[in-house]
């Protein structure tokens, strides 16, 4: 901590600045950790810069969304040229018909797609939408899942799943959602014995909830379930989607859901969000088949502007014949083993996950199957893992899921095992 502090001193002014008007001084509460945040000045490739010149190689990547990197040439070039032809037109155009047709091409449950701007409005509007076609109220999410701070979704993200996890929270908002055991079907029968939800929405991989992919069987026996129980079964694949495969969480494990929640990835280095189904489903948001009460809204002043739409295309485009994927899975399975080996050398306990190139460390001899036995894991440890890291120029945002993007090469994950290997050393030794 000391030496982040005396690398850091304006990055500390600016933080004082910030606190007097941004609400501990950040603009997301997660981005704080103490002692403060550095402040970034530039980006480029797999590196940041803060505002005193310090270099981190960046393994956080905007919350992940940053497959390939920071402004990756392909996606700047296109956004260049359209900004010189408007960026926000607020009628029809083109380009997002373009990418609704990549994302259907893409994903393989989506026959229809609507954007948004964020992870959490589309989270939002795929909630109404359930409701709208089931005619249902309740809906049923995971311990530990994270879809954004929309009301009804807000709900038994951290420990005490049953303490509500923001004040403002309506009693409606609360009894109308059901919280069910991640990768535990048996559990999810139980609960479920005596109610009819609109919905069920998982993440193929808990992000916020630790990095934990679900089971294969698990995903399986839900979406059985589902079928079986005339519920529409809801991935969130802000995280996983365009990651795990170019299909996302969908293609990776082979399962189909009705709805899928989209974002980060998609936008290309943008703030946006998606969701998509079957024609079906989706048809409920035509305002030109339905009316009130049964049609299903949905809107934004800023969805589906060019610069978003434009961004996310470039990316897509490189995304799609799923070489990039192959690569960057492979390379997440090589950050997982040596980790683990590494601490496994220096007798200290801990338990690689994720999925893909998505990957996070927890300090714990149990397996961590959910969100539960994440919680019990050494977050101090974790946090002095993460602060040593940062301080010698490997940035992770502490006690996060981590991710992998195109631009980092071979040194860099060459330093992220040599700054691990220093950490256990000197761990043991104090
Ligand atoms: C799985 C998942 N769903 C939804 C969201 C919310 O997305 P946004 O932050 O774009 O609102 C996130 C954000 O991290 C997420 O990880």
């Amino acid at each position: 901590m000391d030496d982040y502090v005396s690398k850091t001193p304006t990055s500390r002014t600016l933080y004082n600045r910030a606190k007097v008007v941004l609400p501990a001084g950040v603009t997301y509460g997660i981005r704080y950790f103490e002692p403060y945040p550095f402040f970034v000045a530039k980006a480029r490739g797999s590196k940041l810069w803060d505002v005193d010149g310090n270099e981190y190689i960046d393994f956080w990547l905007g919350h992940t969304a940053l497959i390939l990197g920071h402004s990756p040439r392909e996606v700047v070039k296109a956004v260049q040229k359209q900004l010189e032809n408007g960026t926000l037109y607020g009628v029809s155009h083109e380009l997002e018909v373009t990418l609704a047709e990549q994302v259907a091409k893409m994903v393989p449950s989506a026959e229809m797609v609507r954007f948004t701007n964020s992870g959490t409005e589309a989270n939002m509007y795929a909630t109404r939408l359930a409701r709208a076609f089931t005619g249902r109220n309740t809906i049923a999410k995971f311990e530990g899942g994270w879809h954004g701070g929309y009301d009804a979704l807000h709900i038994g993200v951290k420990q005490p799943f049953d303490l509500p996890e923001s004040a403002g929270l309506t009693r409606g908002a609360l009894q109308d959602t059901i919280l069910l055991p991640f990768n535990d079907l048996e559990g999810v029968e139980k609960r479920l014995r005596n109610e009819h939800p609109a919905s069920i929405v998982v993440e193929p991989m808990l992000g916020a909830g630790g990095g934990i992919p679900a089971e294969k069987e698990f995903l399986r026996g839900l979406r059985e379930f589902c079928d079986k129980s005339d519920i529409l079964l809801i991935f969130d694949e802000v995280i996983t989607g365009f990651r795990l495969a170019p299909g996302g969480g969908q293609e990776y494990y082979g399962v189909k859901p009705d709805i899928t929640v989209l974002g980060k990835i998609l936008g290309g280095g943008f703030p946006i969000g998606a969701f998509c189904g079957s024609r079906k489903i989706m048809k409920r948001l035509d305002i030109t088949t339905y009316k009130r009460p049964h049609y299903s809204f949905h809107g934004g002043t800023f969805s589906g502007n060019p610069i978003t739409m434009t961004a996310g295309l470039a990316t897509l485009k490189i995304l799609e014949d799923g070489k990039v994927t192959t690569r960057l899975n492979r390379l997440g399975d090589k950050i997982r083993t040596t980790i683990q080996q590494v601490f496994d050398k220096h007798g200290i306990d801990v338990q690689m996950v994720g999925a893909g190139s998505i990957f996070n460390t927890h300090f714990a001899k149990e397996p961590i199957r959910d969100a539960f036995a994440a919680s019990r894991a050494d977050k101090k440890k974790l946090f002095d893992y993460n602060m040593a890291l940062m301080t010698n120029g490997v940035f992770f945002l502490p006690t996060h899921a981590q991710a992998l993007s195109t631009a980092h090469s071979k040194a860099d994950i060459e330093k992220l095992f040599n700054e691990t290997e220093a950490f256990a050393r000197h761990h043991n030794k104090s």
